[in-house]
């Protein structure tokens, strides 16, 4: 089984991810790491994220790897663990520039769909039920007001310990779903069938229930 869960940042998409697979006892991908992964690393080497051919090169080459580990998952970035850097804003915002490059998502989709073929994950992202599963058993997409997507991202980040601007993480959560949603490929939007949450005022167990009594209620189609 295959479940895909989609969203914009904030809208609490991997939190529920993760919660929803380990209840199911499913592998859990968080595919927004990969992009991040291929923007860290492209910077590391010093490439400008806007030369597409040579971040495309980066990408081509990278070796990624999912280890579950009891705290969360780590993403292994050619053998070092990446995690914790992987999360900060800037890295976020340099992933969805990568992000836009076909290149880029040809192979990161490629990956995706790699790792689906084993069956029973829960992979969060913006194009899975769209472009990587359409077939997928089932699909969600999380969505919440962006000053409250702002806000979350804001104490996420705040209780990484990094100094951080409520005003200036909005905006930069609003300006990244911007350029997500009007890509050319892959833009962030539900697919036809997906079954849309709005998490604004929810609490994470709330819509882990509400995601989990779905598809622990009925068959998948
Ligand atoms: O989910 P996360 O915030 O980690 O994703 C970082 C960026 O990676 C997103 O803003 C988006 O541009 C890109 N992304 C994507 N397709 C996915 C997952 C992430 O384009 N499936």
């Amino acid at each position: 089984m295959i479940i895909a869960i989609d969203g914009p940042a904030g809208s609490g998409k991997s939190t529920v991810a993760r919660q929803v697979a380990a209840k199911l006892r499913f592998r859990y991908i968080e595919t927004g790491s990969m992009y991040r992964a291929v923007a860290w690393k492209a910077r590391q080497r010093g490439i400008d994220l806007g030369d597409r051919e040579r971040v495309a090169e980066v990408a081509r080459g990278l070796d990624l790897e999912f280890v579950p580990r009891p705290e969360g998952q780590s993403l292994l970035v050619d053998g070092e663990n990446a995690s914790p850097v992987l999360k900060d804003e800037e890295v976020g915002r340099g992933a969805a520039v990568v992000a836009a490059y076909k290149e880029v998502r040809d192979i990161m989709t490629a990956k995706q769909r790699e790792i689906g073929r084993s069956g029973n994950v829960v992979m969060d992202g913006r194009d899975i039920g769209t472009i990587v599963f359409p077939e997928a058993d089932w699909k969600f997409f999380l969505d919440a007001d962006p000053a409250e997507r702002g806000r979350r991202r804001y104490l996420e980040l705040k209780g990484k310990n990094q100094v951080v601007d409520l005003d200036v993480i909005v905006e930069q959560v609003k300006q990244r779903d911007h350029e997500d949603r009007n890509r050319p490929i892959a833009p962030l939007r539900p697919a036809r069938d997906a079954i849309l949450v709005d998490t604004t005022h929810l609490r994470i167990e709330e819509v882990v229930d509400e995601v989990a009594r779905r598809i622990q209620a009925a068959p998948a189609s």
